[in-house]
């Protein structure tokens, strides 16, 4: 193994013996340059630019995928990624000038994807977010009356409905009024 991943294992507790024992992470290392097991590659790396845009637990490691695109293809080259998840791969691909193609079964895994590939022109995005954010906090406020230590809600201001039982059952009432309203002023 690497230096790094065998200094970052030992403080994480983890038995280096045992992935050697399973792995050929020798070999990885003579062929690919990393032993692959990106031990020491911390959270912050491993969601770096778009791959924090949402926690999807099953995505790639981006610095695995980059492994192999640098050492498979070059720039302008085109890459399926067949089973996309969040689309780590299709984004790493971009990053290094290639092409991306994903395909995926799941619709909620297609919008990550989307949202993550698309071209923003960003002080536009961070303006909308900013006054979003700020139309948010002041319809939050006068949702809410307090009183003798409970809160209440205001009923002279507008609520929203939605017919998805998901929402309405994994969400406070309040959670679910600022969701909706998010939802009106962003769409
Ligand atoms: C482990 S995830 C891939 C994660 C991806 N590498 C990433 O970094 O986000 C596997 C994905 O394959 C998708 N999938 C499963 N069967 C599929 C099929 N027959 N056609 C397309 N996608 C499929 C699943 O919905 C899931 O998102």
């Amino acid at each position: 193994m690497l230096e790094a991943n065998k200094t970052a294992a030992i403080k994480f507790g983890i038995d280096t013996h045992l992935i050697e024992e399973k792995t050929d992470t020798q070999k990885n290392v003579e062929i690919l340059g990393e032993d692959l097991t990106f031990i020491s590659v911390r959270e912050f790396q491993r969601t770096k630019h778009v791959h924090r845009v949402h926690p999807y637990l099953g995505k790639f490691i981006p610095q695995l995928v980059e492994v192999f695109l640098r050492r498979y293809f070059i720039k302008g080259d085109t890459v399926l990624d067949p089973f996309s998840g969040s689309g780590t791969a299709l984004i790493e691909a971009n990053v290094l000038g290639m092409n991306s193609i994903g395909i995926e079964l799941s619709p909620f895994n297609v919008l990550i994807q989307e949202v993550k590939a698309k071209g923003y022109n960003i002080p536009e995005v961070e303006k909308e977010i900013k006054d979003a954010l700020k139309r948010l906090k002041v319809f939050s406020h006068r949702l809410q009356i307090k009183g003798r230590g409970q809160t209440l809600f205001d009923d002279k201001v507008e609520r929203f409905e939605t017919d998805s039982e998901y929402l309405k059952e994994w969400f406070s009432d309040r959670a679910l009024q600022e969701i909706l309203f998010l939802e009106q002023i962003l769409l």
